[in-house]
């Protein structure tokens, strides 16, 4: 083949897909394998979405609602926004997405922290843009542990002040996952205010919120407040995450409606599929797996980490449903170890942090199955 590919495509790593957990407990024996990897939900989808999508499945010969329009006018009431400042993509991935495609040409600047969600760079890339990258700084230098696995802090976030610096006339946007993936780090509301008041005007920052119901702290930042500011600030929610659909793929945009408007002219007519669309309006309503979810993440979150701390491992300070441990030298071997035992977490390499595994918050039964686990792996059993 003669084919013209450019450097931007050909030098992209593509996301390695994991394996289905079928195919796993069949290649090492294992049978009753439990995934705690992708930060999903422990609690499983609201059941009232699996009931919305049962009954909608008669429908299925039809295209979906290319304008989400019950959907979006359920979510800006409750929301307090118009339905207009709300833009739904097939995962909040495809609104990453349709943001890059609407703002940068080739050439454009994309500011982010190394590492963060991996899936910006990514994108940024495939579409020509240049991808500025800063790395994370320590929450408050010199008084975070040092963990024993490659000399990194365990306290590392969004580094506002270097991400300014790397500004310039040729940067479009800027992504902020807060909570940040893979460190489950926060930056506050003072600290935001101050960054945003010295971001030019032309540039949007963009808050990925895909784990905010997770974050109980006082400094919790609403994007809400911010669409009216002079520097756009554009929100990202998911349905994967508090809501269970991760499967379904689902999320939106908050942001101002002349923004939404540009995200609408790159989209496809129908991005959003019909089960998703019935599935995110009925889990909107179900408060009570909310609520559920919301309370077992946080219970599970301090059990684990005083148990695994228990272990002699150092875990990094979270503030949603997943958490970096410190295993040592080893992260890739140390996951291994543990798949060989039928429990799935995820290997730091690809994040640039080789001593780490990230844990995803499981069911009680899967975090105690989780923690005897990695004991008998630390006791060097496996
Ligand atoms: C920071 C961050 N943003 C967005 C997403 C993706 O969300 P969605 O499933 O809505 O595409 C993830 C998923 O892991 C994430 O970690």
């Amino acid at each position: 083949m003669k084919l013209k590919v450019s450097e931007n495509i050909r030098s992209l790593v593509p996301y390695p897909p994991g394996k289905p957990i079928e195919e796993l407990e069949r290649e090492y024996g294992i049978p009753g394998s439990i995934k705690l990897a992708s930060n999903e939900n422990a609690l499983g989808p609201s059941p009232k979405a699996v009931a919305a999508i049962s009954a909608a499945l008669t429908k299925l010969h039809r295209y979906p609602d290319g304008s989400n329009y019950y959907l979006a006018r359920r979510l800006a009431e409750k929301l307090g926004v118009a339905p207009e400042e709300l833009v739904f993509g097939n995962g909040s991935n495809e609104v990453i997405e349709l943001l890059i495609a609407a703002f940068l040409e080739p050439g454009d600047e994309v500011v982010t922290s190394q590492p963060t969600f991996l899936v910006y760079q990514t994108m940024v890339q495939a579409r020509g843009g240049v991808n500025r990258v800063v790395p994370l700084k320590e929450i408050a230098p010199g008084a975070a542990l040092t963990s024993s696995g490659g000399g990194l802090p365990l306290g590392l976030v969004h580094d506002l002040e270097g991400i300014l610096a790397q500004i310039n006339e040729r940067t479009r946007l800027i992504f902020l996952d807060n909570p940040n993936n893979p460190t489950g780090t926060i930056f506050g509301r003072t600290e935001f205010n101050g960054f945003l008041a010295r971001v030019p005007e032309e540039v949007i920052v963009v808050l990925d919120e895909a784990y905010v119901d997770f974050v109980d702290h006082p400094e919790r930042i609403d994007v809400r407040r911010y669409l009216g500011h002079k520097t756009p600030v554009v929100g990202l929610r998911t349905f994967s995450k508090a809501y269970g659909l991760a499967g379904l793929r689902i999320g939106y945009g908050v942001l101002h409606r002349e923004l939404a408007g540009y995200l609408h002219r790159v989209r496809q007519p129908f991005n959003v599929n019909l089960p998703a669309q019935v599935g995110a309006l009925a889990a909107l309503d179900d408060d009570e797996h909310y609520r559920l979810t919301l309370e077992h993440t946080h219970d599970s979150v301090a059990w684990l980490v005083r148990k695994i701390t228990a272990l002699g491992c150092r875990v990094f300070d979270t503030h949603t449903n997943f958490f970096l441990v410190d295993v040592g030298s080893d992260g890739k071997g140390f996951y291994e170890a543990m798949l060989y035992q039928g429990v799935i977490v995820r290997p730091m390499t690809a994040y640039g942090y080789p001593g780490f595994i990230r844990i995803t918050v499981g069911t009680d039964a899967e975090n105690r199955r989780l923690v005897e686990t990695m004991a008998h792996v630390l006791a060097g059993k496996e």
